[in-house]
């Protein structure tokens, strides 16, 4: 399976802090918001990815990951001249997806929580069809909101995109798992009242065919939004609060390459000097020390665990 992080936009919600810096940029506590969604990826275990991002921002993500080859991954890049609408990411990325399914996931999405690497793992072996993540907001309407059977919770009847009167409170997070229909599904999409060519008609066409699945994130799962500054603020607070309680980062790139074998010891440790005068750099060190003489890296291991 590819992945996509889609971090385009025009932030304007975020003026003046966006003004000249890309909104995927931003901090979130210790390290650029598209560490986050990136770091999803890769306990999917996806490692070639696509990172689409604005004519004017996508120099600087090319300029933090580079080829990806420091975090054992694959990375492309792709401009999109205009936010047309999160569908356009397939037909951008069709080149790069070829023939395999993909997983897309927005450059401003948060997750945290215990079960998410299992989760998000079966979700990459997905055969055919859609799988969807849904999580209970108190405020749906700024969300695509799912529509559920009233006999059955589990099933899908559709997707309402941001509803004046939303039909639950499950909102549809920004993280999806397709086949390769998307890429044709995609090129099909019309344009909403907005002029967007909305995720939301891609879900809703595979709901038409019978071939989407929503896991609900219940209890134990946060989903952190991004939208607002007291948001972002709110959101570093977390971070910050989970890495100082848990003593385990959240989105730690070179960490979670490492415990699965992307990267070995030495890689680690140059990621750890580069970044020596942080609690970042710090904390790689001390994976370095309590793991080297398991050096996942060098066994070829694929351990995993939830960072
Ligand atoms: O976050 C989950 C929500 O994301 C879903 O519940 C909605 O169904 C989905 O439409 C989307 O809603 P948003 O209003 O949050 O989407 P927004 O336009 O803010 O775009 C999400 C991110 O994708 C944002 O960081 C900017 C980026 N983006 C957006 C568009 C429209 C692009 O890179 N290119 C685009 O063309």
């Amino acid at each position: 399976m590819k992945g996509i992080i889609l971090a385009g936009g025009a932030g304007t919600r975020l003026y003046p802090a966006t003004l000249a810096c890309s909104k995927q940029m931003l901090p979130i506590y210790d390290k650029p918001m598209i560490y986050y969604p990136l770091s999803v990826l890769m306990l999917a275990g996806i490692r070639d990815i696509l990172i689409i991002s604005t004519p004017r921002d996508i120099t600087g993500f090319e300029e933090l990951f580079k080829d990806g080859h420091q975090l054992g991954l694959n990375l492309q890049y792709v401009v999109q001249q205009k936010p047309r609408g999160l569908a356009d990411a397939f037909i951008l990325g069709k080149e790069f997806i070829g023939n395999d399914n993909v997983c897309l996931i927005l450059g401003d999405n948060i997750f945290y929580g215990h079960d998410l690497t299992k989760m998000v793992q079966a979700s990459a072996q997905l055969k055919t069809g859609a799988e969807l993540y849904g999580f209970m907001v108190p405020n749906p309407k700024s969300f695509g909101v799912a529509v559920l059977d009233p006999n059955d919770p589990n099933k899908l009847i559709a997707i309402e995109e941001k509803p004046e009167v939303p039909k639950s409170n499950l909102a549809v997070t920004g993280l999806y798992f397709y086949d390769n229909d998307v890429v044709k599904i995609a090129e099909n999409v019309k344009p909403s009242a907005r002029g967007e060519i909305e995720i939301t008609s891609i879900n809703n066409e595979y709901i038409r065919r019978g071939k989407a699945k929503i896991n609900n994130l219940g209890r134990g799962f946060a989903w952190l939004d991004t939208g607002t500054h007291k948001n972002m603020l709110d959101a570093s607070h977390f971070i910050e609060m989970v890495q100082t309680r848990t003593g385990c980062y959240v989105a730690c790139l070179e960490e979670i390459a490492y415990r699965k074998g992307y990267i070995n010891g030495t890689q680690l440790l140059e990621a750890a000097e580069k970044q020596k005068s942080t609690d970042y750099g710090k904390y790689l060190r001390r994976i370095y020390e309590e793991n080297k003489n398991l050096d996942f890296g060098k066994q070829g291991t694929t351990r995993s665990r939830n960072a």
